[in-house]
C-alpha cells in the first residue's frame, strides 16, 4: 500500500466517469457545451436551448423547444402543500439551506407517488423529447421547480405570499417575477396593463441574467456534480442526490464563493487598501475568493463573459463603488509573482457577485443564483450515469489505512 501523495489529495488526479456533456482545457482556459464554445453559446443563445442542449445532447429544434419550454415553465410545484414546509423556517435562515431541504422535501412526494423506485428511475431517464409519459417529463419539471423553490426560499423570509409562475414570460423573466423582489426598486420600471400594475423585468437585467445561467449551466467533475453522482449511485430518488449537490456547492470554496467575494471587497473597503490584503493573502491569513480553480490554470473563460456583462447592468443600475476595489484588486493580483507562480487568476465568481448585488439581490442569495442553473448540469450528468449502458455502480472508493497496528482490548478500570 503506497502512502497517498498529495496529487491525489481531494480528487487531483482522479476520473470518476467518462462523459460527453462538457469538456474543459483548463491549461488554454477553453469550455465547451456538448462541443459547443461557451463564447458562442452566451452569446447567441438562450439558458432553456442550453439547458435542452446539455440533457440531451443537441441544440434542440423549434419543435423540440416548444415541447420543451412549456414543460419547464408550467412545473407545477404545490404551492399550498410547500408554503407550510418554507414557513417552518427561522426569518433569517440562510437561503441555500432552505433550498437545500426543498429539493429534500420534493423527494419526499416522489417515494409515495412510485411502489418501484427503480421503475422511476427508468421512467425519468427514458422520457425525453416528445416523451408523453408523465414520469419521462419529471427532468424538465425540476429546471422549472429550482425557479419557484428559490423565489419562495427569498419571500418567506421577507413575510411576502408565493407567486404562481406567470404565463407568456421566458424563464429567466419568470423567475425574476416570481422573485419580485425588483418591482419596488426604482432603478426597475413597473409597466401599467390593464387591471393593475404588472412588474416586467428590465430587458438587459433579464438577458444579463439569462447569460450568467448560460455560464453557471454546468462544469464538468466539480464538487457539487460529484456529490450528486456519488449520492445518486446508490439510487435515492433523484431529487435527493439534488439535495447533495446543493448542500456541496453552498461551501465559500465552491457555489458560496460569490458571496465570499463580495464579503471580501466590502471588508477590504477600498482601491488603497488592497497592498494590505493582499500581504494579509500571503501570509494564509486571508483566502482571496474568486480567484484559483483546480482546473484552469489560466483565466476561467467565463469571467471574461462575466466582467462584459458586468459593464451593461452597471449601465442601467449604476456602477458599484465596490467595483474600483475589485478591479485594484484583479490588477494587483494578476501582477503578483505569489498568484502569478500558483497560477491563481479569476474564476466565474469573481465578477459574478457585483452584477447580483448591482441587480438587488442579497448576498446570502446570491448561491442560489449559482443553483438554479446548475440543477440543468446535475441533472444531465444524473441522467448520464443512469443511462450508462454498464448501469450504475455504487461510487465506494478505497483509502489509504494509517491509524494503528492491531492491540488487545483494555478493561476501563486498567486504562490511566
Ligand atoms: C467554483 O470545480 C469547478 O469547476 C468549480 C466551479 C464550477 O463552475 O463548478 O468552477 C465553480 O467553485 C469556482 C471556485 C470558487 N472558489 C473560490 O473562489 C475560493 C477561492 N479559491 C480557492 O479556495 C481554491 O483556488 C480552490 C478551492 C478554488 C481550488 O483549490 P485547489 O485546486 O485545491 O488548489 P490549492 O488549494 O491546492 O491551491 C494551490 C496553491 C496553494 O498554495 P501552496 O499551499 O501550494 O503554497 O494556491 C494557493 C493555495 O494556498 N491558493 C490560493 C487561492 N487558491 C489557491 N491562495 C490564495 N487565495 C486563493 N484563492
Amino acid at each position: 500500500e503506497r502512502g497517498l501523495r498529495v496529487s491525489d489529495r481531494g480528487f487531483l488526479n482522479t476520473a470518476v466517469i467518462e462523459s460527453s456533456i462538457t469538456y474543459i482545457d483548463g491549461d488554454n482556459g477553453i469550455l465547451r457545451y456538448r462541443g459547443y464554445p461557451i463564447e458562442q453559446l452566451a452569446a447567441k443563445s438562450s439558458f432553456l436551448e442550453c439547458a435542452y442542449l446539455l440533457i440531451y445532447g443537441s441544440l434542440p429544434t423549434r419543435a423540440q423547444l416548444s415541447y420543451f419550454e412549456p414543460e419547464v415553465l408550467n412545473h407545477g410545484v404545490m404551492h399550498a402543500d410547500a408554503a407550510g414546509f418554507f414557513r417552518a423556517f427561522r426569518y433569517d435562515a440562510h437561503p441555500m439551506a432552505i433550498l437545500t431541504s426543498a429539493f429534500a422535501y420534493l423527494g419526499s412526494y416522489y417515494r409515495e407517488a412510485n411502489p418501484s423506485l427503480q421503475e422511476y428511475l427508468h421512467e425519468w431517464c427514458k422520457g425525453g423529447p416528445g416523451c408523453t409519459s408523465e414520469h419521462g417529463q419529471a427532468d424538465f419539471r425540476l429546471i422549472g421547480k429550482a425557479t419557484t423553490l428559490a423565489a419562495m426560499a427569498y419571500r418567506v423570509r421577507q413575510g411576502r405570499e408565493f407567486v404562481v409562475p406567470p404565463t407568456g414570460m421566458s424563464y429567466t423573466e419568470s423567475f425574476l417575477f416570481q422573485l419580485d423582489h425588483l418591482s419596488h426598486s426604482d432603478a426597475f420600471p413597473t409597466t401599467l396593463t390593464s387591471g393593475g400594475a404588472t412588474y416586467r423585468p428590465h430587458p438587459v437585467l433579464v438577458r444579463a441574467l439569462d447569460i450568467l445561467f448560460i455560464l453557471h449551466a454546468d462544469h464538468e467533475m466539480n464538487a457539487s456534480s460529484t456529490t450528486v453522482l456519488q449520492t445518486g449511485s446508490s439510487l435515492p430518488d433523484p431529487y435527493s442526490a439534488i439535495a447533495a449537490g446543493c448542500a456541496s456547492l453552498y461551501g465559500p470554496l465552491h457555489g458560496g464563493a460569490n458571496e465570499a467575494v463580495i464579503r471580501m471587497l466590502v471588508s477590504i473597503g477600498s482601491p488603497e487598501n488592497v497592498p494590505e490584503f493582499l500581504a494579509a493573502v500571503k501570509r494564509r491569513e486571508k483566502v482571496l475568493s474568486g480567484f484559483g480553480h483546480r482546473v484552469y490554470k489560466t483565466s476561467d473563460p467565463r469571467s471574461f463573459i462575466i466582467r462584459k456583462v458586468a459593464d451593461e447592468v452597471f449601465a442601467v443600475t449604476g456602477a458599484d463603488p465596490l467595483l474600483n476595489t475589485a478591479m485594484a484588486l484583479h490588477d494587483a493580483a494578476l501582477k503578483d509573482a505569489y498568484f502569478v507562480s500558483r497560477k491563481l487568476a479569476p474564476n466565474v465568481d469573481f465578477w459574478s457577485g457585483l452584477i447580483y448585488r448591482a441587480m438587488g439581490f442579497p448576498m446570502d442569495f446570491f448561491p442560489v443564483l449559482f443553483v438554479v442553473p446548475r440543477v440543468v448540469g446535475w441533472l444531465a450528468h444524473w441522467r448520464q450515469m443512469m443511462l450508462s449502458p454498464e448501469g450504475v455502480k455504487i461510487w465506494r472508493p478505497r483509502q489509504i489505512y494509517v491509524g494503528p497496528s492491531e492491540r488487545p482490548y483494555v478493561p476501563l478500570e486498567e486504562r490511566q
